[in-house]
């Protein structure tokens, strides 16, 4: 399993449902939690991490049938994407928008819009209302971190991604006994999956 947790079922519907194809991007895949699922759907996805060794992972956890799909590259997802416009079909992110402030979110959906084809298709995920505890039972807070409300985060995708017919789902989720090396021992919060088709570009 990834370091990262469980694949939700909730996200698993959002991926069948949307009809990912062609080549896909996976924006800070981690571990690779849902990236053989992506692959399995996909002509390629490339996986990118500012983190190498959550890409050497990736790599690892990814069956032999299904690597000479996958490309990886160590990219900071804060600064403009390595990607030509309209060079994807599908942008997929979970686990990681919700790391960041307000201004750093809207970057990197404009990075996003701008690396995706016209009519191309994303899921995201986005966690709410966050609880992290370490092993002691002490509250673990990320610095820098916005923690936002579900109402908050529904109306800010809402109105970042006006592009695309949206769909988005709110759900629970809690994991605990994760390893150390995760930061934090159990997480519960709520989450926003955001899946959505462009309607064409005007942006
Ligand atoms: C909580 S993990 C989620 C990983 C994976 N997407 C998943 O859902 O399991 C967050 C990931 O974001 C990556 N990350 C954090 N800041 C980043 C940045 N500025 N650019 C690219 N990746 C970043 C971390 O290295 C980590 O792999």
């Amino acid at each position: 399993m990834s370091k990262w947790g469980i694949e939700e079922k909730e996200t698993i519907e959002a991926i069948n449902n949307i009809g990912f194809s062609g080549n896909i991007l996976n924006i800070a895949a981690g571990d690779g939690r849902f990236n053989n699922r992506l692959l399995e759907l996909s002509d390629s996805v490339t996986a990118i991490d500012i983190d190498n060794s959550e890409l050497k992972n990736l790599e690892e956890n990814c069956p032999k049938y299904l690597l000479d799909k996958l490309y990886t590259k160590a990219v900071d997802i804060t600064q403009k994407l390595p990607f030509q416009d309209e060079t994807f079909d599908g942008v997929f992110c979970t686990g990681t928008l919700h790391l960041f402030d307000r201004d750093t979110i809207i970057k990197i959906l404009q990075e996003i819009k701008r690396v995706l084809k016209t009519k191309g298709r994303i899921v995201l995920d986005f966690a709410t209302d966050i609880k992290r505890l370490d092993k002691y039972q002490n509250q673990v807070v990320f610095e820098g971190e916005g923690n936002y409300t579900t109402d908050e985060a529904v109306s800010l995708f809402e109105n970042q991604l006006k592009e695309f017919s949206l769909n988005i789902g709110v759900a629970a989720f809690m994991e605990e006994n994760l390893e150390d090396d995760a930061g934090y021992n159990y997480i519960s919060g709520n989450f926003l999956v955001i899946s959505g088709k462009a309607r064409g570009k005007e942006y």
